[in-house]
């Protein structure tokens, strides 16, 4: 029997990944622990969890560092490493979008060049690109809403799950880009080494993803 290790992406994604887990009886007390452990195993020694920057998921996984990684649809694009999606785990579920000020929306439909402030160089410029839309892209690390308020940038790519960061800074959605959810990848090699484990945890997924849709 092979150990599978996980790469979660920290937070939310990671959080609600180990209560899916532990229906299947997947527990990892170490993980609860207040320490400054990084790598856990599960209480059956079967499995190992670490905790990412979400960025970093698709590499760990890429280069057989983790079997499986847990990370949103926006990161696996993004990144766009050698892997394999296999599963949309359906939680975690928020839009990329273009927003900005509302009327911005004419600009944005005008053959100008625009610029566009982003943590997402890569879905920005293939975005645009499928539209023949040619953008300046400006990249961000975070509070990407700032870009069109301080006048760094004419609109922003970036995730909207409620709402309220756009609603409380003036901003709307523009156009829609893709529907995003926290999806199972997983490493080439374990897919054959591991196949029998891989196979196996993700027919569990499934079962319980399909019990809480019924
Ligand atoms: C994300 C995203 C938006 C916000 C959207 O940012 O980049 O800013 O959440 O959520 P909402 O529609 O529910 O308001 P995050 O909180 O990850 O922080 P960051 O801006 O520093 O990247």
């Amino acid at each position: 029997m092979h150990t599978i290790t996980f790469a979660l992406a920290k937070g939310r994604l990671a959080k609600t990944t180990m209560e899916i887990l532990k229906e299947l009886g997947i527990t990892c007390k170490e993980m609860e622990d207040k320490s400054r452990k990084l790598l856990f195993t599960s209480d059956d020694a079967r499995y190992q969890f670490f905790l990412s920057k979400a960025q970093d998921v698709p590499t760990y996984v890429d280069y057989g560092a983790a079997d499986i990684g847990i990370v949103g649809k926006d990161t696996i694009v993004e990144e766009n490493r050698n892997v394999y999606e296999v599963l949309d785990l359906q939680f975690g579920c928020c839009k990329m979008t273009v927003a900005g000020e509302p009327h911005k929306k004419a600009l944005l439909e005008s053959g100008q060049t625009i610029r566009v402030a982003t943590k997402y160089p890569l879905i920005a410029k293939e975005y645009f690109e499928s539209q023949n839309r040619s953008v300046e892209i400006i990249k961000l690390n975070g509070s990407v809403e700032l870009g069109p308020i301080v006048g760094l940038s004419d609109v922003i790519v970036d995730i909207v799950e409620s709402g309220a960061t756009l609603k409380e800074n003036g901003l709307v959605v523009l156009q829609e880009i893709m529907p995003l959810s926290a999806r199972v990848i997983v490493n080439t090699a374990s897919m054959k080494v591991k196949h029998e484990e891989v196979d196996h945890l993700l027919k569990q997924l499934r079962k319980v993803l399909e019990q809480s849709n019924d």
